[in-house]
C-alpha cells in the first residue's frame, strides 16, 4: 500500500493538524518526519481542543500507530509532558514508536538557541526557542546525540563531552555565560532512558513492513515549504526539510512509496517570526484576518503576521512538493469581506515576475500584483458540499485553484473536525 504525505504549502499553521485528523480514520500509521516541538497543531474534536507539538496529530485517532521517525529532533522532557497530558485526557498513547536514530534536543541546545537569537539582534530569525537549529547543526556536524545513545552510558558521556567542548568555549568566551557541565547533562539524559526504551526501535523497518502488509501510512509534515531549509526563504527558515522529500529522508521510506502528496494552504497567508512576506498587511484588513482567524501561535502565543493569498507561493509549493492535492483551509475567515485580493504575480523593481524569484534580494523587494474577487456575506460554516457554498465563494475557489497549479480537493469552513467540504477523494491511490 502506498504512503500519503501532508505538508504545509505556505509558512506554517495552515491547518495540517486538522487535515491529518480528517484522514486519520482511514489510516493505520501516522508519522512525524521532521522538526520537533517547534510545531503547534490545534485539533478540535467536539468540545475538546488539543494542542500537539512533538506528537503527530493522528495520535488522537484510536487504533492509529503514531511514529516519530529519524528526521525528528526530540526533547524527551517535552515528549513525556505531552504524553502525560494526553493520557490524563483519556487518549491512548501506548502504541507510540520512536526511531533509535532520531536526535535528542538537550538543555544546551535550548540555551544556545536563545543566546544566539539574542546576539543576532535585529537579524534574529524569531525562532521558537526550542533548540531546533542547534540540534540539527550538531546532527550535520556529526556531534549530535541520538536516542539510541541514551541506552549506553559510556558512549553518551563521550558524545556529550565532545559536543560541549566548542559550546562551552562559545558560551564562556563569546556570550559571557557559565559553562555547562557534562555530568549534569548526562545524568539528565540517562533519567529519560527507561521510560523511552520500550517505545524505541527501527521505525524505518517497521514502516516498510507496515507498507508490505498493505497498511496505509500517513506522513505528517511539521512547518512548511517556505520554512524548509533548502527551499524556503533562507535564512528565515527552520532547520529541517519540511517539504515532501523530507518524508523519505526523514523516515527511511523510499520515494517510490509516496503517492498522494497533499499540500495544506490557507485561503489567506500567515507567517510567524522574521523574513520576507510579500502580501503582508499592516492595515485593518490584516487585523481583520488576525482576529477573525484567531491567528496567534499554538506554540509561542505570538500574533501571526497576516496577508492575502499568494498564488505564486502556492504554485511554487505545488512544484517543489509534486503535489497531487491541495486542502484549502479557513475559507470561512474571509466571509464578510466585500472584495478579496489574490496575489497573482510580483512586481520586482518595475519588472513583473510570474514566479517566486530565485534571488533573495528580489524576493525582499517583491510587491504583490493583485486581482480582486467579489466576497460573500452568507455564513458558510454549515456548508458540506461545494454546491451549498455561495456563488462568489465557489468562484473564489475555482479562481484560486486555476492560479495555484493543483486541484483543490477539500475546503475547510470552520475549526471543527467535520467543518470540511470534500471535492475529491485524496486517498484514491
Ligand atoms: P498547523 O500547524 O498547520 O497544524 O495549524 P495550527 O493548528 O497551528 O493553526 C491552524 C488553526 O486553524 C487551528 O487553530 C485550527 O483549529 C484552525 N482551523 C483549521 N482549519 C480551519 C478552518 O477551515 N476554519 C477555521 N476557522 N479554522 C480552522
Ligand atoms: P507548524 O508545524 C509556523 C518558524 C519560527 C521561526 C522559524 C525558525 O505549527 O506549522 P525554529 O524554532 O524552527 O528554529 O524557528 O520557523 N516556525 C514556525 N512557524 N509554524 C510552525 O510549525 C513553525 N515552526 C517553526 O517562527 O520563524
Ligand atoms: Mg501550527
Amino acid at each position: 500500500m502506498p504512503a500519503v504525505v501532508i505538508i504545509g504549502a505556505q509558512w506554517g499553521d495552515e491547518g495540517k493538524g486538522k487535515a491529518t485528523d480528517l484522514l486519520a480514520e482511514h489510516i493505520d500509521y501516522v508519522v512525524k518526519f521532521n522538526g520537533g516541538n517547534n510545531a503547534g497543531h490545534t485539533v478540535v474534536i467536539g468540545n475538546e481542543k488539543y494542542a500537539l507539538h512533538l506528537l503527530p496529530s493522528g495520535i488522537l485517532t484510536p487504533g492509529v500507530v503514531p511514529v516519530i521517525s529519524n528526521g525528528v529532533v526530540i526533547d524527551p522532557a517535552v515528549l513525556f509532558e505531552e504524553l502525560d497530558a494526553l493520557n490524563a485526557r483519556g487518549i491512548d498513547t501506548s502504541k507510540l514508536r520512536i526511531s533509535a536514530n532520531a536526535h535528542v534536543i538537550t538543555s544546551y541546545h535550548v540555551t544556545i538557541d536563545k543566546v544566539t537569537e539574542r546576539f543576532l539582534g535585529k537579524r534574529a530569525i524569531g525562532t521558537t526557542g526550542r533548540g531546533i537549529g542547534p540540534t540539527y547543526s550538531d546532527k550535520i556536524n556529526r556531534i549530535g546525540i541520538r536516542i539510541q545513545d541514551l541506552f549506553d552510558e559510556s558512549i553518551l558521556r563521550q558524545k556529550v563531552e565532545a559536543a560541549l567542548v566548542s559550546k562551552n568555549n562559545l558560551l564562556t568566551k563569546v556570550y559571557n555565560r557559565a559553562a555547562i557541565k557534562t555530568e549534569a547533562v548526562v545524568r539528565e539524559l540517562l533519567g529519560f532512558a527507561e521510560r523511552l526504551r520500550p517505545m524505541v526501535g527501527d521505525t524505518a523497518l517497521e514502516l516498510h513492513q507496515a507498507l508490505e502488509a498493505n497498511k496505509l501510512v500517513l506522513f505528517e509534515g511539521g512547518q512548511a515549504t517556505m520554512l524548509d531549509v533548502d527551499h524556503g526563504t533562507y535564512p528565515f527558515v527552520t532547520s529541517s526539510n519540511a517539504t515532501a522529500g523530507g518524508a523519505s529522508t526523514g523516515s527511511g521510506v523510499g520515494p517510490t512509496k509516496l503517492k498522494s502528496i497533499i499540500g495544506i494552504v490557507k485561503a489567506y497567508t500567515t507567517r510567524v517570526g522574521s523574513g520576507p512576506f510579500p502580501t503582508e498587511l499592516f492595515d485593518d484588513s490584516g487585523e481583520f484576518l488576525r482576529s477573525t482567524g484567531h491567528e496567534y501561535g499554538t506554540t509561542t502565543g505570538r500574533p501571526r503576521r497576516c496577508g492575502w493569498y499568494d498564488a505564486p507561493i502556492a504554485r511554487y509549493s505545488a512544484r517543489i512538493n509534486g503535489l497531487t492535492d491541495f486542502v484549502l483551509t479557513k475559507l470561512d475567515v474571509l466571509t464578510g469581506l466585500k472584495e478579496i485580493p489574490v496575489c497573482v504575480a510580483y512586481d520586482v523593481d518595475g519588472v513583473r515576475h510570474e514566479e517566486v524569484p530565485v534571488s533573495q534580494s528580489d524576493f525582499h523587494h517583491a510587491k504583490p500584483i493583485y486581482e480582486n474577487f467579489p466576497g460573500w456575506e452568507e455564513d458558510i460554516s454549515k456548508c458540506r458540499t461545494f454546491e451549498e457554498l455561495p456563488k462568489n465563494a465557489q468562484d473564489y475557489i475555482l479562481a484560486v485553484e486555476k492560479l495555484s497549479g493543483c486541484r483543490i480537493s477539500a475546503i475547510g469552513v470552520g475549526p471543527a473536525r467535520d467543518a470540511i467540504i470534500v471535492r475529491h477523494d485524496m486517498l484514491a491511490i
